[in-house]
C-alpha cells in the first residue's frame, strides 16, 4: 500500500517526513516523493525507487527548507512505477500539491471532464485527476481549500487518504480519509500525518485516527475540526495517546505480518472487485479482459501455469470456469511447464498467476508460450513486475504489498479475479442468464463480510491448534472446488510450522492415504454443504472408524459432521464456486497458530523466500 507523511509545525519538515517515510517502507512501494513548502513556493522531488534514492535525489536538486511538507511511497495501482507517476502531484496551476494513497475509480470521466477544460496531465494516475478536480473546484466556486476538496470528493468514487496544501495559503493542510488509513499527530504547535504512527511516534504519542468520509483542515495554533465530507456535519475529534511501539504500528498492532495479511483479505478482496464488479448494473468491467474478450471466447483452452500458492488458485480457477463459463482448461506447474516441451497453439490463452510477478519459472514458462504463439494473461500483485510487462494483457489483484512469506491475501484475491473473469465469459457466451449471473454478482459482493465471519473462528482455532501442535503428519482433504483448498492448507502448515502435510481429494483416501490414518494423525477435512457432501461426510466415518483426529471445517449450522468430527469450525453458507474464498480462512489461521506455538518464524520460514526469482 502507499504511504504517506505529511508535517506542518515549526520545525524542518524535510528530515521528519523523509525519515517517517522510511518508517513506512514495511508496507512496500516501488518510488517515493517529497514536496515543502520553503516560505516562497513549493519545491518537489520524486523519483522511481526507494527512499534512499529520493534522498540522494531531493539533495542535489531541491532547497530542502520549509516547515510544511509531504511525502509518498507509491504501490502502484494506476500507472507504472516511474518518476511522472510518483507522488507527490501538482495541481496545473503549481499552487495545489497533493499526496494519496487509494483508488479513485471513475478518474478516467473526471479527467476526460477536465480535459475539456483546458487542463493538461502529465502522469497516468488518479491522483493528478483527483488534484485538478479540486483546482477546478476551488477556481469555479471561489472557495477555500478546505471546502474544495470537501466539494471534490462529493464527485469521486473510491478510496483515498489524501494530504494537500495551497502555496496560496501555506498555514494549512487539508487530509480527508475514505478507505485507506490516515493519522494525525498532535504535537506542541505542530501537526504530523501519516498511514500509520509510525513516522510521529518518536515526537507524539497523541494521535486522531480519521474516521471513513471525514476530512480535516489542520491549521497551526488552531484546534483541529473534523467534517464528514459528505453532509459538512461536525464530528469531534478524539485524541488517542498510543501505548504502541514501532514493530507493532508497523503491524497494526498483530504479531505478525502473517496475521495482518489474514485479517486484510475483507478489504484486499473488495478493493481487488472495486470499480470491475459491478452488482446493481450487471456488468463486470475489467479492462484486460474487455479488450481481448474474444481471444477469450474462441480459444481451444485455457492454459494456467503458476507456482505454490498461486498454482492452487489456479486448479480453484480451473473449477470455476469449466463449471461456470464450459471452457477447458489445463492447470500447470510452470517449472514443469516449460520443460516438458508442451503443445501449444495460436488457439490457447495462457493465464499466469503470480503475486510478485517475478516468479522465474512462471516467468519463463510465459516467454516459452508466446513464442509458440499463445496469448498471454497475467494475474499479478505487484503492478509494473517483470510478468505484468511480459504479459500481452492482465488484471491486477489489489492486495496491496504481502510481506509474509507465506502467501495469504494473494490468494484470496487471485480467485476474485479469476472469478470476475470466468463469470463474464460465462455470461458472454450466454451459458449465464441474468439471474443466474446477477445471482453470482451479489454473492460476490457479500464475500468480504462472509470473510470478516469466517476470521470469528480464530479463538476457536487457536484452541485446536494448540492440540495438534506436537503432530508429525497432517492430511487434509477436500472435494470439488475444495480439493485445492486442502492443498493449500497443507502447504500453508508445512511451510511455517515445518509439518509435514499433504492435501489430497477426499475421495482419494482409499487409493492409499488411508493406511495413513491412527489416532496419532490429524485430518482437516473440508464438509461443507455445497457439492458432493454426503460422500465427504463418508470420508469422515472412513476415518473415524480408524481413530484418526477429524477437524472439519462445516457451513454454519451443520449438525451431521458436528456427531462425527473432534472439532468443527463453522464458516458462512455461500455459492458453491465461492467456497474457496471462505474455507481456506480457517486453514490460514491454522497453520499460523500452529507456527507460533511452535516458535517458527512465521513471517520468515526457513529456507524460504518471498518470490523464487531464480529456477
Ligand atoms: C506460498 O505461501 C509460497 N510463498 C509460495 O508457494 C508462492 O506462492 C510461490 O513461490 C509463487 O509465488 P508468486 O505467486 O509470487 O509467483
Amino acid at each position: 500500500m502507499c504511504g504517506i507523511v505529511g508535517y506542518i509545525g515549526h520545525r524542518d519538515a524535510y528530515p521528519i517526513i523523509i525519515k517517517g517515510l522510511q518508517r513506512l517502507e514495511y508496507r512496500g512501494y516501488d518510488s517515493a516523493g517529497i514536496a515543502l513548502y520553503d516560505g516562497k513556493d513549493i519545491n518537489l522531488s520524486k523519483t522511481k525507487g526507494k527512499v534512499e534514492d529520493l534522498k540522494n535525489k531531493s539533495q542535489k536538486s531541491i532547497s530542502l527548507e520549509g516547515k510544511l511538507g509531504i511525502g509518498h511511497t507509491r504501490w502502484a495501482t494506476h500507472g507504472v512505477p516511474n518518476d511522472v507517476n510518483s507522488h507527490p502531484h501538482y495541481s496545473n496551476s503549481g499552487d495545489l500539491v497533493i499526496i494519496h494513497n487509494g483508488i479513485i475509480e471513475n478518474y478516467d470521466s473526471l479527467k476526460k471532464e477536465l480535459i475539456k477544460r483546458g487542463y493538461t496531465f502529465s502522469s497516468e494516475t488518479d491522483t493528478e485527476v483527483l488534484v485538478n478536480l479540486i483546482e477546478e473546484v476551488k477556481r469555479k466556486e471561489g472557495v477555500k481549500l478546505g471546502k474544495a476538496v470537501q466539494i471534490a470528493l462529493n464527485q469521486v468514487v473510491g478510496a483515498y487518504a489524501i494530504a494537500v496544501f495551497d502555496k496560496q495559503k501555506p498555514d494549512e493542510i487539508v487530509v480527508a480519509k475514505l478507505g485507506s488509513p490516515l493519522a494525525i499527530g498532535v504535537g506542541e504547535n505542530e501537526f504530523f500525518i501519516a498511514s500509520d504512527a509510525s513516522p510521529f511516534i518518536e515526537f507524539t504519542n497523541n494521535a486522531i485516527y480519521l474516521e471513513d468520509e471525514e476530512m480535516a483542515v489542520i491549521r497551526l495554533g488552531k484546534e483541529i475540526k473534523l467534517r464528514k465530507i459528505k453532509d459538512d456535519a461536525i464530528a469531534y475529534p478524539s485524541i488517542q495517546e498510543l501505548k504502541l511501539n514501532l514493530e507493532e504500528i508497523e503491524k497494526g498492532g498483530f504479531d505478525h505480518f502473517m496475521l495482518k495479511e489474514i485479517y486484510e483479505q475483507p478489504r484486499a478482496i473488495l478493493d481487488t472487485y472495486r470499480g470491475r464488479l459491478l452488482a446493481k448494473e450487471g456488468i463486470i468491467k475489467m479492462a484486460g479482459i474487455d479488450d481481448n474478450l474474444e481471444k477469450f471466447l474462441n480459444a481451444n483452452r485455457i492454459i494456467i501455469v503458476a507456482c505454490g500458492t498461486s498454482w492452487h488458485a489456479g486448479l480453484v480457477a480451473e473449477y470455476i470456469f469449466e463449471d461456470l463459463a464450459r471452457i477447458p482448461v489445463e492447470v500447470e506447474y510452470a517449472s514443469e511447464f516449460r520443460y516438458r516441451n508442451p503443445v501449444i497453439t495460436d488457439k490457447d490463452v495462457l493465464i499466469a498467476i503470480s503475486q510478485s510477478g517475478e516468479t522465474a519459472d512462471t516467468l519463463a514458462a510465459i516467454k516459452l508460450a508466446k513464442e509458440k504463439g499463445a496469448f498471454v494473461f497475467g494475474v499479478c500483485n505487484v503492478v509494473g513486475s517483470s510478468i505484468a510487462r511480459e504479459t500481452d494483457a492482465g488484471a491486477y489483484t489489489h492486495a496491496g504489498p504481502e510481506i509474509g512469506v507465506a502467501s495469504t491475501k494473494a490468494f484470496t484475491t487471485q480467485i476474485t479475479v479469476l472469478t470476475l473473469l470466468a463469470l463474464k465469459l460465462a455470461k458472454e457466451k450466454g451459458i449465464f442468464n441474468n439471474t443466474r449471473f446477477h445471482e453470482h454478482l451479489t454473492e460476490l459482493e457479500n464475500i468480504p463480510a462472509k470473510v470478516e465471519k469466517a476470521l470469528l473462528t480464530n479463538p476457536l482455532v487457536e484452541i485446536i491448534a494448540d492440540v495438534y501442535k506436537n503432530s508429525t503428519n497432517c492430511l487434509y482433504l477436500g472435494r470439488g472446488y475444495n480439493f485445492p483448498v486442502a492443498l493449500e492448507g497443507a502447504l500453508k502448515l508445512k511451510e511455517i510450522s515445518y509439518i509435514h502435510a499433504e492435501g489430497y481429494p477426499a475421495a482419494e483416501m482409499k487409493h492409499g492415504p488411508i493406511a495413513l490414518i491412527d489416532e496419532h494423525m490429524p485430518v482437516v477435512v473440508i464438509a461443507t454443504n455445497k457439492g458432493h457432501y454426503e460422500k465427504v461426510v463418508s470420508n469422515i466415518q472412513e476415518i473415524k472408524s480408524r481413530k484418526g483426529k477429524i477437524i472439519a471445517v462445516v457451513t454454519e449450522g451443520d449438525e451431521q459432521v458436528r456427531d462425527l468430527a473432534d472439532h468443527v469450525i463453522e464458516i458462512p453458507e455461500t455459492l458453491e464456486s465461492l467456497t474457496p474464498l471462505l474455507t481456506t480462512i480457517p486453514l490460514q489461521l491454522l497453520s499460523y497458530h500452529i507456527a507460533v506455538m511452535r516458535g517458527c518464524n512465521v513471517d520468515q520460514p526457513r529456507n524460504l523466500a518471498k518470490s523464487v526469482t531464480v529456477e
